[in-house]
């Protein structure tokens, strides 16, 4: 029935594979654990790249639960990263559907996770389960949980669904607070902090930029390889040593949208960035502005290794001189 490399290493699922961390995740787990082991279920069809064609790959409705067995079954799947998710921006657009996707998805992997005796669940929270009365400054572990939000509103619900599920069902999930993800190889998803992978491709492609956020707008943010880092990480980690089950604070670097701005003119001095704020604006000024993550760095290690101008020079080096990020495939039903 299938051809894995070997039943002793993971066999592992990814949901949301075609988006922007899904993709390099795929990626990343295939080199390390080899592509057959390693399932991509997206949404839609298969895209046209190395996705589709370096290891198995489904098309899964995360609300669909005969299909989400059938795919667990088929592939004998032991490790779920489930990354499929309406984000923070869109998610406001279609608070029904963000509510069906982000919260009934994750309780029918968990549900399948019992069903099947999955071994391990990696489910990313994120910063947006904070809200506006929430201390903006080094933002703690166990702090006020009360987001404005229907994305923030489900990834807190979902952390405490997944405490549910360990406590009483022996479900080990393990789930990390994403702060925004800057990335070139996939677009992406429609969250709050964009801006800061648009500013690159503006800057590259007309050397202007009109920012949806302030200038002094400052939020938490992640370069792609750290966050590729730390999903594996902690999902490969002791569970013993893992304390703090809901979701971990995690962060690498934090600037605001001038100061984005600021270190890409060191490479392109003739770039430009003007400030026209939107709705998007009132989520952000909801988020901190800077993280405390010692419970990561204490309990499985958490070393972030990109900070900005790191991210500058590479996102600069990779989108250069054409912008080349691939476009998912259309996510909303
Ligand atoms: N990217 C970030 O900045 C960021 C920050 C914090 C947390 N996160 C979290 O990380 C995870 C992955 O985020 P991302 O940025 O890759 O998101 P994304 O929007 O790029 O990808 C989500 C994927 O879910 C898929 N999807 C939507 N509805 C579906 C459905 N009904 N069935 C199956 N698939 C469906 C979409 O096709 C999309 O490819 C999410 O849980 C998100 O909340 C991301």
């Amino acid at each position: 029935m299938n051809n894995f490399a070997s039943l002793s290493t993971p066999r592992i699922l990814v949901t949301g594979a075609t988006g922007q961390i899904g993709s390099e995740l795929t990626m990343a787990l295939r080199q390390k654990y080899g592509g057959s082991q390693v399932i991509a279920a997206g949404h839609t069809t298969a895209p046209d790249s190395l996705l589709a064609t370096s290891g198995p790959f489904e098309v899964l409705d995360i609300l669909d639960t005969s299909a989400l067995s059938h795919i667990i079954q088929k592939y004998q799947v032991d490790t779920v990263y489930h990354l499929v998710s309406l984000l923070s921006a869109k998610g406001e657009k279609n608070p029904d559907l963000a509510w069906q996707i982000n919260l009934i998805g994750l309780k029918n992997v968990l549900d399948a996770a019992r069903e099947y005796k999955i071994k391990k669940i990696f489910w990313p929270s994120s910063i947006a389960v904070f809200g506006p009365d929430t201390p903006k400054m080094n933002t703690s572990q166990s702090t006020i949980l009360n987001p404005t939000t229907m994305y923030g509103l489900t990834k807190v619900a979902g952390e405490l669904l997944c405490q549910y599920y360990f406590l009483k069902y022996g479900v080990d999930v393990r789930s990390i607070r994403y702060p925004g993800i800057i990335s070139y190889k996939t677009a992406p998803g429609g969250g709050t902090t964009d801006w800061a992978v648009d500013m690159f491709i503006q800057a590259l492609r007309t050397r202007d930029y009109t920012c949806f956020v302030r200038e002094e707008t400052t939020l938490p943010m992640m370069y792609m390889p750290d966050a590729i880092r730390a999903a594996i990480q902690i999902t490969e980690a002791e569970a013993s040593t893992l304390r703090h089950r809901p979701s971990y604070n995690l962060t690498a670097v934090s600037f605001s949208a001038g100061e984005l701005a600021m270190a890409i003119q060191q490479h392109l001095p003739d770039f430009t960035c003007a400030y026209q704020p939107d709705e998007r604006q009132m989520i952000a000024d909801s988020w901190p502005q800077t993280i405390d993550d010692t419970f990561s760095r204490n309990d499985w290690g958490w070393q972030p290794q990109f900070n900005l101008d790191m991210i500058v020079r590479d996102m600069l080096a990779n989108l250069s001189p054409v912008e080349k990020l691939s476009v998912q495939t259309t996510n909303t039903h």
